[in-house]
């Protein structure tokens, strides 16, 4: 189980990989108005939220504790970026204010992952 455990953890980060990618890469088109909510950002996110509730199952099913509270968080934060992400696929200009906000909260989704316990 601990394989299985591990093998979601990893896709998880290539999730990150994907969305928060896609971010950093754009920041200057971000600055000039021109960057875009690509595939890899969608495709990222989607597979943060299937890939952190296999997480969580696989968690509770090896009677792990986890902190609810960081996972509810984590979660509301992701389905805010999702929803802005998916609603805004197909424009060939992302707002800027939009853009930052979702790089801001993924890197927040990072940060409460690791460093709250
Ligand atoms: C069920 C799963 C998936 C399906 C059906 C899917 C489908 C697609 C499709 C149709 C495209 C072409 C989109 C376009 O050219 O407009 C694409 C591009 C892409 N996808 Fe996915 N995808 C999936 C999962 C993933 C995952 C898990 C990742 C990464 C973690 C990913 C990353 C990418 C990237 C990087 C591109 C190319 C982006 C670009 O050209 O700028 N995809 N995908
Ligand atoms: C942008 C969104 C997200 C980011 C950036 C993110 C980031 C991370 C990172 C860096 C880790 C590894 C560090 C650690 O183990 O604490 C992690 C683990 C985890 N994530 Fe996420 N996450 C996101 C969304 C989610 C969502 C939506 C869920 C649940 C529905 C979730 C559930 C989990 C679980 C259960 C683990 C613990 C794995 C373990 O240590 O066994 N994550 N996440």
């Amino acid at each position: 189980m601990d394989v299985l455990l591990h093998f979601f953890v990893a896709l998880h980060i290539i999730g990150i990989a994907s969305l928060l990618g896609g971010f950093l890469t754009q920041m200057k088109a971000m600055s000039a108005g021109t960057a875009r909510f690509g595939p890899a950002m969608l495709h990222g996110a989607l597979l943060m939220l299937i890939t952190g509730m296999i997480l969580v199952g696989i968690n509770e099913a090896q009677g792990h504790a986890l902190n609810h509270i960081k996972i509810g968080i984590k979660l509301a934060i992701l389905v805010v970026i999702l929803g802005i992400v998916y609603v805004k696929r197909d424009e060939e200009k992302a707002e800027k204010g939009l853009f930052a906000a979702v790089g801001a909260l993924t890197t927040l989704n990072v940060f409460l992952a690791v460093l709250w316990v």
